[in-house]
C-alpha cells in the first residue's frame, strides 16, 4: 500500500480493493438508515459494532444455563467458573503483558478504584495525584474521591497538566519535566494512553520511566488505546492498567472490563485491598473460610463471580482480534486515518481545525475536529443522515475509521457529506 494519497472517489475504492482485511467488516452489524443504507459509523472510539458472532457464543452460555442450571457452573461445555480464563491470553497478547497479570473483571471506574486501594499508598511528603486537567470526568471524579477519602483536599493534593496556553494536547517535555520537577511529592501518576478529546497519544514508556525514576507509582487508562494501539504494557512497566472493552474491543455497551498488575506486585500481601471471595485462592474458594488469602497475580482482585453473558460477546470480538493481529490493524489504522488526514487538509475551512498531533505515532485512530461555530449541529445533521462521529462539549468533533471495519470509502464519503454540511 502506498501513502501517496489521491482525492478521487476511485481512489478510496481502489484503496479498499488491495486492504488485506477489508473482508472483516462483513463480519460486523451497521446500523441502517431508514432507506436501508449501510451507515457511515465513524464512532468506533465511543462504541465498538457488533460482531455478526456475538448472538452465538452468547446463545450458548444461554443453552449452557438452560440445560444445566447450576451445574453449569462446572458442567457446561465450557465451564462457568473458569470461564474468564478463556479471554486471558488473548487479553495479554492484545497489551502485552503476561497472562498472570491480567484479569476481565467488573467495569472500568470500578477497577481504577480497585487499584487506587492498593496503589494510592499517600504518605506525609509524597500524597499527590498528577493527572491531566483534560482527563475524562470519570477519572477526575476518582481520584478526587480518592483524595477525599484519604482526607486530602484537591486543591492541594491534585496535579493537573495541562496544554500550553493556545495549544490542545500536551507536549511530552511538560509531562517530563513536571514529573522532574514535583516527582518526589507525587504518590501516584494516572494518565490515559490516549486522551479522549484531543486522540493525542502518549508516551506512555517514557512517563512510566520518569515517573518510576522519582519513586511514583504509575497508573495508566487505556480506554482509547486497547484495540486501537499495540501495547508493551508488561515492557513499559507501569505498576497497574485498566480499560474497557466497549470501544475498539466491541464487547457491547457497558460490557465487562480489563486490568493490568505488573508481576512485581503480583504477591504483594503488604498491600491493603478491597476483597472478594472471587478474587480468593481457587483452590480453597468453596471451603468458604472467612479468611481472605489472595490468588497470585491480577485475579486476586477479582470481587465477584463474572457475568457470563458480557465474558461471551467479548469473546467474540476477541477471537477476530487474535485472528487479524494488532500490528496488521495498525498499518492499515495508520493508512486509514492519515487518508481521512489528507481529505480533510483538500477542504481545509477556516470553519474548522484539526486538534489531533499530525505525527502518527502521536495518535491513534481518531481526529478531533475544531468547529467552534454551530459544530454540534453539524454533527447532529449528520447522524440524522446516518453518518456517525460525536460530539464533545464545547467545540470538538470526534471520528475514529477503525481498520477492522471502516473502509477507505466511508472515510471519502465522510469528507463528502462533512464538508457538503460545512458549505
Ligand atoms: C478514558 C475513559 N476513562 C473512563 C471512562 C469511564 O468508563 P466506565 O463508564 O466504563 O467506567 C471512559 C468512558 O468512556 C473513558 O473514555
Amino acid at each position: 500500500m502506498t501513502h501517496q494519497y489521491e482525492a478521487s472517489e476511485d481512489f478510496a475504492i481502489a484503496m479498499d480493493n488491495r486492504d488485506p482485511l477489508a473482508r472483516y467488516r462483513e463480519q460486523f452489524y451497521f446500523p441502517c438508515t431508514t432507506d436501508g443504507e449501510r451507515c457511515i459509523y465513524l464512532c468506533g472510539h465511543s462504541l465498538g459494532l457488533q460482531p455478526k458472532t456475538v448472538r452465538d457464543y452468547v446463545e450458548q452460555e444461554l443453552a449452557a444455563w438452560a440445560e444445566f442450571g447450576v451445574e453449569g457452573h462446572f458442567h457446561a461445555r465450557r465451564p462457568w467458573v473458569p470461564y474468564h480464563r478463556l479471554l486471558t491470553e488473548q487479553t495479554a497478547t492484545l497489551i502485552g503483558a503476561k497472562a498472570d497479570e491480567v484479569v476481565v473483571m467488573n467495569s472500568l471506574t470500578v477497577n481504577l478504584h480497585l487499584m487506587m486501594v492498593s496503589f494510592y499508598r499517600p504518605t506525609p511528603q509524597r500524597r499527590k495525584i498528577l493527572i491531566e486537567r483534560g482527563a475524562f470526568p470519570s477519572d477526575q471524579y476518582a481520584v478526587k474521591s480518592q483524595l477525599h477519602f484519604h482526607g486530602f483536599d484537591p486543591a492541594s493534593s491534585l496535579l493537573e497538566l495541562s496544554p500550553r496556553p493556545g495549544e490542545f494536547c500536551v507536549r511530552d517535555e511538560d509531562i517530563e519535566s513536571l514529573i522532574a520537577k514535583e516527582g518526589n511529592s507525587i504518590a501516584l501518576i494516572l494518565l490515559g494512553g490516549v486522551n479522549y478529546v484531543t486522540g493525542q497519544a502518549f508516551d506512555l514508556p517514557g512517563i512510566a520511566e520518569a515517573g518510576h525514576r522519582k519513586g511514583c507509582v504509575v497508573g495508566f487508562d487505556l480506554a482509547h488505546v486497547a484495540g486501537n494501539l499495540p501495547l508493551r504494557v508488561h515492557e513499559w512497566g507501569p505498576d497497574f492498567a485498566v480499560w474497557c472493552s466497549y470501544k475498539y474491543l466491541n464487547g457491547g455497551p457497558g460490557c465487562i472490563a480489563g486490568c493490568f498488575v505488573h508481576e512485581r506486585h503480583s504477591r504483594a500481601a503488604e498491600l491493603p485491598r478491597f476483597a472478594g471471595w472471587w478474587g480468593h485462592e481457587e483452590n480453597i474458594r468453596f471451603q468458604m473460610d472467612s479468611e481472605f488469602q489472595p490468588m497470585c497475580g491480577a485475579e486476586g482482585w477479582q470481587l465477584s463471580n463474572p457475568p457470563i453473558l458480557e465474558l461471551a460477546a467479548l469473546r467474540a470480538s476477541m477471537d477476530i482480534f487474535h485472528e487479524v493481529g494488532m500490528e496488521h490493524l495498525r498499518a492499515k489504522s495508520k493508512l486509514l486515518t492519515g487518508y481521512l488526514e489528507f481529505l480533510l487538509d483538500q477542504r481545509s475551512s477556516p470553519k474548522f481545525s484539526l486538534i489531533t498531533p499530525r505525527e502518527p505515532n502521536r495518535r491513534g485512530a481518531q481526529l478531533s475536529l475544531r468547529l467552534p461555530h454551530g459544530g454540534h449541529s453539524v454533527c447532529r445533521a449528520l447522524a440524522n443522515a446516518g453518518v456517525f462521529g460525536d460530539w464533545r462539549e464545547p467545540d470538538t468533533f470526534r471520528v475514529a475509521p477503525v481498520p477492522l471495519y471502516n473502509s477507505f470509502h466511508d472515510v471519502y464519503r465522510f469528507v463528502q457529506r462533512f464538508s457538503a454540511l460545512l458549505d
